[in-house]
């Protein structure tokens, strides 16, 4: 295919991620942006495909055509909760073809380069190495951590910022090394470079706690970007360029968005050390206690029934229990009864950013009545029922109250203002900071023990007479 066709299908890509990104930021438009997303995949892939010469093609497909059944598959078989570890492993992919990228084109057939573009490709070379190698071996402990193979407790070595302020500095030094070694004599330093920044990146995720996990998954997100993007500088490729930066820079801003969600400095959670695997509060404060006061499934029926205004507010065990079609029925009867019923979504509910919202428009529930928790956290007061369904620390008092509780400060929803709350768990576990919740024992909250689908399912068989 000649240049300028390839130039302008690149062109056309760029522009489709672009419309792409633009339309995933709303439910009503995300459909519509991951076919943008789709297209624009498309065009780059022909469009590369089309300017190789034809004796690399069958390389090409012998490498596309499994990785495109293994992804299908994978795709299709991925449940929604596993969804951040699969994320997880396929930045460490990125990660790991920058790297690869970055040895090929160092020791590969060199272009004709004059002596300041020679210096800048290697510079484009080593920077794209370091920065894939942490990405894969960060990338492979965050997957391992939250599949809990690996302990989601933060690993604090003494000294850890010092011996990553050290492996950084000999990163650079190596790097000096590798700039004035000619030809391909830098290799044993590249060799090194990526053994330490993989090192590093194995300890700095080491040390984040599971707490913090989220905003690790969408960091690595980010760096996965920028390694792709360095990964396009070495081949020469725009379209790669322009991709990884779109990535690296909205996975940037995801992170900072919830990092105002939990309420944590992006400097702190990379500080690591927050965060426990075993559900201990680290609390100073009396450790909630009181008497429970529970309902069954036609008592919250009759209450949801007699209520004006309710205000739902999913969680991660409503993705568990897989109860939002039934949840949605239940809706639908009390909207036609008069209800007035809105749902809350907390930034961090679940276990990935927009998690409920993919559920709830699983089920087809009107975006109209979904509000982000700034939207809706005044409308407590005036609510008659707030019905928690599988969700803990985005409704935990203490995050407001305990200077001393792991999750201090992180914004929550204020469930406990309405006139009764009604939560809906299978027991009084924790959630996934492992802090205990005042919330179950106030007097206006009665807890709804069992499987959320099971009692959804209770409710609306009571509802429906
Ligand atoms: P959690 O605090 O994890 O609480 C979920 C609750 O659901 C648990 O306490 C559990 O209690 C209950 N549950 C589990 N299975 C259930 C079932 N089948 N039926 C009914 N209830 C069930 O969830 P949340 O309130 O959504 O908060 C999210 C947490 O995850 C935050 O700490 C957040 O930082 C973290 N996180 C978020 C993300 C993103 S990006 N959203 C990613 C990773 C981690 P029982 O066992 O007693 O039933």
């Amino acid at each position: 295919m000649q240049q300028s066709l390839i130039t302008i299908a690149y062109i056309a890509a760029s522009a489709l991620f672009i419309l792409s990104l633009g339309g995933l930021s709303r439910q009503e438009t995300a459909r519509r942006g991951n076919l943008y997303g789709i297209l624009g995949m498309l065009i780059a892939l022909v469009a590369t495909a089309a300017a190789m010469n034809v004796g690399g093609l069958p390389v090409l497909a012998a490498a596309l055509i499994p990785g495109l059944v293994i992804g299908a598959i994978l795709a299709s078989r991925v449940q929604m909760t596993s969804m951040p570890e699969l994320v997880a492993i396929l930045h460490s992919f990125v990660g790991l073809a920058a790297v690869l990228v970055g040895f090929a084109t160092y020791l590969g057939p060199q272009k004709e380069m004059t002596p300041a573009e020679h210096n800048l490709h290697n510079v484009e070379i080593y920077i794209g190495v370091c920065i894939g190698s942490i990405t894969f071996t960060g990338s492979v402990i965050a997957f391992l951590k939250l599949r809990g193979s690996l302990s989601g407790k933060p690993l604090m070595i003494p000294g850890r910022h010092f011996i990553n302020l050290l492996m950084l500095v000999m990163t650079i030094a190596i790097g000096v090394s590798f700039f004035l070694s000619p030809g391909t004599n830098g290799y044993p330093e590249l060799v090194a470079a990526t053994l330490i920044t993989g090192l590093l990146g194995v300890h700095f995720i080491m040390a984040i706690g599971g707490a913090d996990m989220p905003v690790v998954v969408s960091m690595l997100n980010s760096y996965s970007g920028w390694a792709a993007s360095a990964a396009g500088f070495m081949l020469g490729n725009d379209l790669l360029i322009i991709t990884g930066a779109l990535v690296g820079s909205s996975g940037a801003i995801l992170s900072q968005i919830m990092c105002k969600g939990m309420n944590r400095s992006f400097i702190s959670v990379m500080l690591g050390g927050f965060g426990t695997e075993s559900g201990t509060s680290s609390s100073t404060a009396a450790a909630p206690a009181g008497e429970v006061h529970s309902v069954d499934a036609p008592g919250a029926s009759e209450l949801l029934l007699e209520a004006k205004k309710v205000i739902i507010i999913p969680g991660y065990g409503l993705a568990v229990a897989q109860a939002q079609h039934s949840l949605a029925e239940v809706c639908k009867i009390l909207k036609e009864k008069g209800v007035d019923v809105k749902f809350a979504i907390h930034p961090v509910a679940g276990r990935l950013p927009g998690h409920m919202n993919v559920l709830l428009a699983e089920a087809n529930i009107p975006y109209d009545i979904v509000f982000e928790m700034e939207e809706v956290n005044d409308d407590f007061p005036s609510t008659d029922v707030a019905w928690v369904i599988g969700a803990n620390d985005i409704v935990n008092p203490s995050a407001m109250d305990d200077p001393g509780s792991p999750i201090a400060g992180m914004p929550v929803l204020h469930v406990w203002n309405a006139r009764h709350c009604i939560v809906m768990k299978r027991g009084m576990a924790s959630g996934y900071a492992g802090v205990d919740n005042p919330l179950f024992y106030k007097d206006n909250t009665l807890m709804l023990f069992g499987d959320a689908k099971k009692v959804v399912d209770e409710i609306l068989g009571v509802m429906r007479g």
